[in-house]
């Protein structure tokens, strides 16, 4: 099986041991606290499940600095995005050595780690606003990334942590929120060797599923595991429990059984497109999967990159030999109306625009908002199905 990023064996940084779990719970009560914000949250939660292997805590600023630069860390570790622990308020962990980490998602605001503190650094403007211009490619304060990238604090708790909670993620979605462990060890159980993981903030729609077919096909691939992003999202997108049902939906309708794990992860979207499309390749490695689907915008927003950078970041970013998990890069896929079925469109060499469905986003979100379903050259009957109930519950 493909090795994780960075060592021999995964070390996810949860505390599995009941008994140690529980004294650390207890210890807990007693350590000064300090409040996460989302981000930060989401940090934990993706360390604790393993994602974010060999790393053991959340970085201090040299670090953070060195990979938003230059994509490695002061020791060399090759790392697309700084994992921090920023905040506004260090007024009750001051000269603390060791503290207790809250979760600002769950109700009770309950314990979700506990920290050593190595270092409470302080951090400029200055330096936020030259880590955000290299992680997102822009300053705009309308990029939804920069603006919460912008607005977590400027004080950077460094140091290693012991997580003892997955937050809202396990009770919230049970069948779908799975750790990098568990969905090793399902591949593992399942016998597959060569394995396809498909990001995905999005209803699959037919795009989607003709993306993880072509890539299943062309690559040999022995099954895909479909790694939906659990976590916040900007206003306007499909929340999770919706996406999750019309996925299962599709999967379970048009795809082969046994073919397709249906899972997620807790993260928050970041919408850095390319910086965010090596941080996906970096936590499907350490998950098992050999290959990563990269397509048109992969974690892109608005306007802010080109449809394929999230794709040449690999040749020009990506030193070879730093990752092990392959990308499987894909073309713009659209319906065509003369083949009757998905392609890519650059392999559609006689095609002329009009030849092609195509319906951005916003479209489609505009037609489901007047109560009416997108084609079905665009989405399945089934989940478009689920799509206008749930935009009829919203629109009252
Ligand atoms: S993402 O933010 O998670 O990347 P989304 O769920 O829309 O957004 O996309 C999931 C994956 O499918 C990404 O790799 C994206 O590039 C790819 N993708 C989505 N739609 C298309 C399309 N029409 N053509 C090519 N690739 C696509």
């Amino acid at each position: 099986m493909i090795k994780p990023h960075g060592s021999d064996t995964l070390n996810p940084l949860f505390v599995y041991d009941t008994e140690k779990h529980h004294q650390l719970m207890h210890e807990a009560e007693s350590l000064p606290t300090l409040m996460l914000n989302s981000a930060a949250a989401a940090n934990a939660v993706m360390l604790g499940a393993g994602y974010f292997n060999p790393l053991k805590g959340y970085m201090n600023l040299a670090d953070s600095l060195s990979v938003a630069e230059n994509l490695h860390t002061t020791d060399g570790l090759f790392w697309p995005a700084p994992i921090m622990n920023l905040t506004q308020d260090i007024s009750g962990i001051e000269g603390a050595k060791r503290i207790a980490l809250r979760d600002p998602n769950t109700e009770g605001n309950p314990v979700m780690a506990i920290m050593d503190v190595d270092n409470i650094e302080t951090i400029t403007d200055e330096q936020i606003q030259g880590m955000a211009k290299e992680i997102f490619g822009t300053l705009d304060p309308e990029h939804p990334g920069v603006a919460t990238f912008t607005s977590l604090g400027n004080h950077l708790i460094s140091g290693k942590i012991q997580v003892l909670s997955f937050s809202y993620f396990q009770n919230d979605f049970p069948d779908t929120f799975r750790t990098a462990v568990e969905i090793r060890n399902e591949i593992s159980e399942r016998g597959w060797e060569k394995v396809v993981a498909f990001q995905t903030r999005n209803p699959m729609h037919r795009a989607h599923e003709e993306l993880c077919r072509m890539a299943m096909e062309r690559l040999g691939a022995d099954g895909v595991v479909v790694h939906m992003l659990l976590g916040k999202l900007k206003k306007g997108d499909i929340p999770a429990p919706v996406r999750d049902a019309c996925i299962r939906k599709m999967v379970e309708l048009y795809f082969p059984k046994n073919s397709v794990m249906v899972t997620g992860y807790g993260f928050d979207m970041l919408y850095a497109g390319p910086r965010e499309a090596v941080l996906h390749a970096v936590f499907r490695q350490n998950m098992g999967a050999t290959h990563l689907i990269v397509g048109r915008d992969h974690a892109g927003v608005g306007d802010y990159y080109g449809a394929f950078d999230a794709q040449t970041i690999f040749d020009e970013k990506v030193p070879a030999g730093s990752l092990d998990i392959e990308i499987f890069r894909a073309d713009h896929t659209a319906y065509s109306k003369k083949l009757d079925r998905v392609v890519m469109m650059n392999e559609a060499k006689d095609h002329e625009k009009e030849d092609f469905v195509i319906l951005s986003g916003t479209k489609v979100r505009q037609i489901l908002g007047e109560g009416i379903a997108p084609p079905p050259e665009f989405s399945r009957p089934e989940v478009a199905q689920i799509l206008m109930d749930y935009y009829q519950s919203e629109n009252g």
